[in-house]
C-alpha cells in the first residue's frame, strides 16, 4: 500500500537577499501579498491539499513566522471587546488552521540542507516540500495535483514549468520524457536527469523545477551523501539526482499560474493580480489602475 502524505516541510531560513532592504529585519516569508504573508499562501495550499502537519524550518530573525501561526491573546481580546467578529474569526483561523512544528537551520547552507533539518520530524513517511516564494494560483491546489500523481505511482513527484531559455539558469532543470497518461495529457514526465542552475547553453530542456515537491523519505540519505553544489550549497536537486539511480521520479507540468514572489517584479505581479481578483478590492483597484496613463 502507498503511504499517505500527511506532512509538508516549509524551508524558511533563507536570508531573502533578493528582497533587500525589506528583508533586512523581517523574514521574506512574512512579506504580504495584498494582506496575507507569503508563507500563509503556501500553508493554505498544503491544507487545501489534505496535509495536516506543517513543519517550518526557520532560522535567526524568523520569530514573526512563529507568532503569526500562534494565538494572539491581546489582539483577540481587543477585537472581541470591539465586536469585530469577522476580523476576529479571520485572526483565530490562522492559529487554528493547522498543526505547526518548527525546527531550526542554524546556517543557510542550501535547500537540501534545510529539508534535511526536518528529518526527525518527518520520520520515515513521504512528505511534501513547499517553497513559499512560489505562489501558485490554480483551481486544484498544486500540492494536490502532485499528490494525485504520487498516490498512483508511489514515487517522488516534482512540479515543473516551462520557462524561457534566458531565465532557465535560475532554476533546477530536468531532462525528462513524457509519460502517456490519459488523465494528464502532455503534462506528466518521467525524469531522466536533472541539474541545478545550469548555464542556459547547458540546460537539458526548458522544464524548470518549481517550489513544490512530494518526496519519499529516501531523499534524506541522499542529501546526507552529497557534497555542496551550485553556489557552494547543499542542493535538493543534487540529492534528487542521486535518488534517481535507485528510484523513479516523476515531474508534473502543473495547471495554474506561478508567481515568483521572492523576486521584486514577480511580487508586484502577484500583488496586482491577487488584488484585482479580490471581491472587496477588485473593483475600486481596477478603476484606479484605469486612471494611470500607462504607455
Ligand atoms: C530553488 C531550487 C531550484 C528551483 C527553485 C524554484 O532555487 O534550488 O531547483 O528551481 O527553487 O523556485 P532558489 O530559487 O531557492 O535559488
Amino acid at each position: 500500500m502507498i503511504p499517505k502524505v500527511r506532512k509538508a516541510v516549509f524551508p524558511a531560513a533563507g536570508l531573502g537577499t533578493r528582497f533587500l532592504p525589506a528583508t533586512k529585519a523581517q523574514p521574506k516569508e512574512m512579506l504580504p501579498v495584498v494582506d496575507k504573508p507569503l508563507i500563509q499562501y503556501g500553508v493554505e495550499e498544503a491544507m487545501h491539499s489534505g496535509i495536516q502537519n506543517i513543519i517550518i524550518v526557520t532560522g535567526r530573525g524568523k520569530s514573526s513566522i512563529e507568532d503569526h501561526f500562534d494565538v494572539s491573546f491581546e489582539l483577540e481580546q481587543l477585537l472581541e471587546s470591539k465586536h469585530k467578529s469577522d476580523v476576529l474569526s479571520m485572526v483565530r483561523n490562522i492559529s487554528e488552521m493547522i498543526d505547526v512544528c518548527y525546527v531550526r537551520q542554524k546556517e543557510a547552507l542550501g535547500l537540501g540542507h534545510a529539508v534535511l533539518r526536518a528529518k526527525e520530524l518527518v520520520g520515515t513517511e513521504p512528505f511534501a516540500v513547499v517553497l513559499s516564494d512560489d505562489i501558485i494560483a490554480s483551481d486544484t491546489p498544486c500540492v494536490r495535483q502532485l499528490l494525485d500523481v504520487y498516490s498512483y505511482y508511489g514515487a517522488s513527484v516534482l512540479a515543473l514549468m516551462e520557462v524561457p531559455r534566458e531565465q532557465i539558469s535560475a532554476y533546477g532543470v530536468v531532462d525528462a520524457e513524457l509519460v502517456s497518461d490519459n488523465g494528464r495529457q502532455n503534462r506528466l514526465y518521467r525524469i531522466r536527469n536533472m541539474v541545478e542552475k545550469p548555464k542556459s547553453e547547458d540546460a537539458p530542456s526548458n522544464l524548470a523545477i518549481i517550489g513544490r515537491y512530494v518526496l519519499t523519505p529516501e531523499i534524506f540519505e541522499c542529501v546526507e551523501s552529497i557534497e555542496p553544489g551550485s553556489g557552494g550549497e547543499i542542493q535538493l536537486t543534487d540529492a534528487l539526482k542521486l535518488m534517481l539511480r535507485n528510484r523513479p521520479i516523476y515531474g508534473l507540468k502543473f495547471e495554474g499560474t506561478r508567481y515568483d514572489a521572492g523576486d521584486k517584479l514577480g511580487f508586484l505581479k502577484a500583488t496586482v493580480e491577487f488584488a484585482l481578483n479580490r471581491h472587496d478590492l477588485g473593483e475600486p483597484f481596477r478603476a484606479y489602475l484605469k486612471t494611470l496613463c500607462i504607455q
